[in-house]
């Protein structure tokens, strides 16, 4: 739903000017979404969530019990991960680990690592025989395999099919496969090949694109015990009401499973997940004219919510009407039918959505953005992926000082 669900409107309404904005998870639908979707996958098709979606403590445990694990792309996510949900199965995917990151993952247990590089095989290689003595790691090479009918066309982001510096090309990734097969590696199991060639594709086109790597994991010739098939399943932001359709893409799945007994596979959603279980709240603080366009100004803005800015999409919301009005000032109110809503920051790129139809909207009135569950705060603030960040370094040698 775009509307924000009658607990989600009740809170937002309680909530202070000062208080505002605020990031609103309703883990009751998210609870029901989560399970629905669980529901339309068939047996034998294993769901993790890919944390980096939204990494929240709550969103974490809330989904507990409906994935069968979570998938960490850095160290700062796997530490994160595995103290918000102790004990969950995690594989530890993502480009340019570092050896840290390796070594804390294998001193951690993480079930099973995605490999992006035959550099990166040989790394973990050598870490696992200092670090996890006695035990065999499980890998799952990750290939950036083309796709030949056009099934990655409909994405907004593609990460495979094309140059990326994801995965590994199939020819790499054979030889990879190889090295692990071949005694070269004894510390290493191969446990089976992992894609994400794309976000943002609907269901036939996630069939089509499982069936693709399905068939060439397959047609490998080794024994492999699974087959992640990636996330990337399609949110709808300029339609929001909208879904993407688990249970024909469980139907497309269960024909696999049936087509390879004794393959496992898995699938890694984060944004399809998340998405619409999160609202970012807000106030009017302003409404104004510019150049003919009505323009109204809300507390926070792209800093807080990025979406829309790195999409480049309207984010979907609703106006939340508050008829008292404190102030012993007149109330600016738009006039027309349109307004863009704008953000607090000092540039013309802080827009969260354009040309909405608000007609009446008031200083005063709250505004909700939906489908602010994924990829919202936690890619607007500097944490995103939970990556270390940068040392600051302040130069000055006139004064004497390298500082
Ligand atoms: C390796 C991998 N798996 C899963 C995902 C989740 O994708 P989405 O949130 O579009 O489902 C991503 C997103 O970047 C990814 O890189």
């Amino acid at each position: 739903m775009t509307e924000p669900t009658p607990a989600v409107r009740d809170r937002a309404l309680s909530l202070r000017p000062a208080e505002l904005p605020a990031y609103i998870y309703d883990l009751a639908s998210l609870r029901d979404h989560a399970a629905a979707v669980r529901d339309a996958l068939p047996e034998r098709v294993e769901l993790y969530y890919a944390a980096k979606a939204n990494p929240e403590p709550e969103i974490l445990a809330a989904l507990g019990p409906y994935v069968d694990g979570y998938e960490v792309s850095s160290g700062g996510e796997l530490a994160h991960v595995a103290e918000a949900v102790p004990g969950r199965p995690l594989a530890f995917g993502g480009p340019g680990k570092t050896p840290d990151e390796v070594a804390a993952a294998l001193g951690a247990g993480v079930e099973r690592f995605h490999v992006e590089s035959a550099y990166e095989l040989r790394v973990l290689a050598e870490l696992a025989r200092a670090h996890a003595p006695g035990r065999r790691v499980a890998v799952l090479p990750r290939v950036n395999l083309p796709v030949a009918d056009g099934s990655l066309a409909g994405s907004s982001l593609a990460m495979g099919g094309r140059p990326t510096p994801f995965g590994t090309d199939p020819a790499q990734t054979v030889e990879i496969v190889r090295a692990l097969t071949d005694g070269t590696y004894p510390h290493l199991e191969l446990r089976g090949i992992h894609a994400h060639l794309a976000s943002g594709l609907e269901a036939a086109e996630q069939v089509a694109v499982a069936e693709s790597i399905v068939s060439w994991a397959t047609g490998l010739g080794v024994p492999l015990a699974e087959v992640n098939v990636g996330g990337g399943m399609h949110v709808d932001y300029a339609d929001p009401e909208r879904r993407f359709d688990w249970a024909a893409y469980g139907k497309g799945l269960a024909r696999l499973t049936e087509a390879h007994p004794g393959l496992t596979l898995r699938i890694e959603p984060g944004r399809a997940l998340t998405a619409y279980c999160g609202w970012y709240a807000t106030e009017v603080l302003d409404v104004k004219r510019s150049h003919g366009e009505e323009f109204a100004v809300v507390r926070g803005g792209t800093h807080h919510l990025r979406t829309p800015a790195t999409k480049g999409h309207d984010q979907p919301c609703s106006v939340l009407p508050v008829d008292s009005w404190p102030h012993p000032w007149p109330r600016p109110a738009a006039e027309g039918e349109r307004i863009t809503l704008a953000g607090q920051l000092c540039t013309p790129k802080d827009v969260l959505a354009r040309r909405v139809p608000a007609a009446g909207l008031r200083a005063g009135d709250l505004v909700v953005f939906s489908l602010a569950g994924a990829y919202a705060w936690n890619i607007s603030h500097h944490d995103f992926l939970m990556h270390p960040g940068p040392g600051f370094h302040f130069l000055s040698p006139r004064d004497g000082s390298a500082g």
